[in-house]
């Protein structure tokens, strides 16, 4: 896959790291041209020089920036990411980091489906932390990557993209399931800030049922 990120932070990064190993193609945008090019350089990516640049030439896009910065991307890329898959991995914090901007309403992953109505949303690696979003292999198991996403398209390409890096593939449901997505993160947050944790703690599924990990959504679509 051709795959844009937006933003070549902890999670930037991490997922670049991730999706190159798996085999696909990295485009890297920030807002610093000089910067993006520097950090793409040493990853493997190609750099582009504004988040516009990176979403047109790309088959699926991922939001890996500060959810305030989530709006004014949106609309810079909203007229080259039609019929495009646009992953949204960001935590709806609250400045002061007390708990998720979006409590009682549409999670961030719906409101960006709003400002991008034409593209095909899923909300997805929110809930891995960056230190194991290139480490699926954990603690003894595969680690699971939740995503949620209305459009049947968008949930093979996640299937797929998950899959190809590692992961155990958890199909949380139609986007509005961002909402379960971005409290879950939140948690694990929430848990390492308060303990003083290593943030390196993932939420594993024991005893799922198959139908809701890679396998079987496959053959129900
Ligand atoms: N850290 C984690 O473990 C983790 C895990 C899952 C999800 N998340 C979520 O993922 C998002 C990114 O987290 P992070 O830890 O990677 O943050 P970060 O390290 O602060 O990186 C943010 C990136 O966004 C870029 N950026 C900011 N505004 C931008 C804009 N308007 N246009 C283009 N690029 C912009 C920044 O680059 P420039 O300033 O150079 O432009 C920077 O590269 C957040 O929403 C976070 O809640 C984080």
């Amino acid at each position: 896959m051709r795959i844009a990120i937006i933003g070549t932070g902890n999670v930037g990064l991490a997922l670049a790291g991730s999706f190159i190993k798996a085999g696909h193609s990295v485009t890297l945008a920030a807002r610093d041209a000089d910067k993006t090019r520097q950090i793409a350089s040493k990853v493997g990516a190609s750099a582009a020089t504004s988040a516009k640049e990176a979403a047109g030439a790309a088959d699926v896009v991922v939001l890996a920036i500060p959810f305030g910065e989530v709006e004014s991307v949106a609309r810079s890329i909203a007229s080259v990411t039609a019929g495009k898959v646009v992953i949204d991995a960001t935590n709806p914090l609250k400045a002061d980091f007390s708990g998720l901007a979006t409590e009682g309403g549409p999670s961030g992953a719906e409101r960006l489906a709003k400002l991008l109505p034409d593209a095909a949303v899923a909300k997805a690696f929110n809930t891995v932390l960056a230190s194991l979003q290139a480490n699926p292999n954990m603690y003894g198991t595969t680690l699971d990557a939740l995503y949620a996403t209305d459009d049947a398209h968008a949930r093979n390409v996640m299937q797929e993209l998950i899959t190809s890096m590692g992961f155990r593939a958890v199909d949380a449901g139609p986007l509005a399931g961002a909402r379960e997505l971005e409290a879950l993160a939140w948690l694990n947050i929430k848990l390492n800030a308060s303990f003083n944790g290593s943030w390196t703690s993932s939420a594993v599924f024991l005893g799922l049922p198959a139908a809701a990990t890679t396998e079987l959504a496959k053959t129900t679509n």
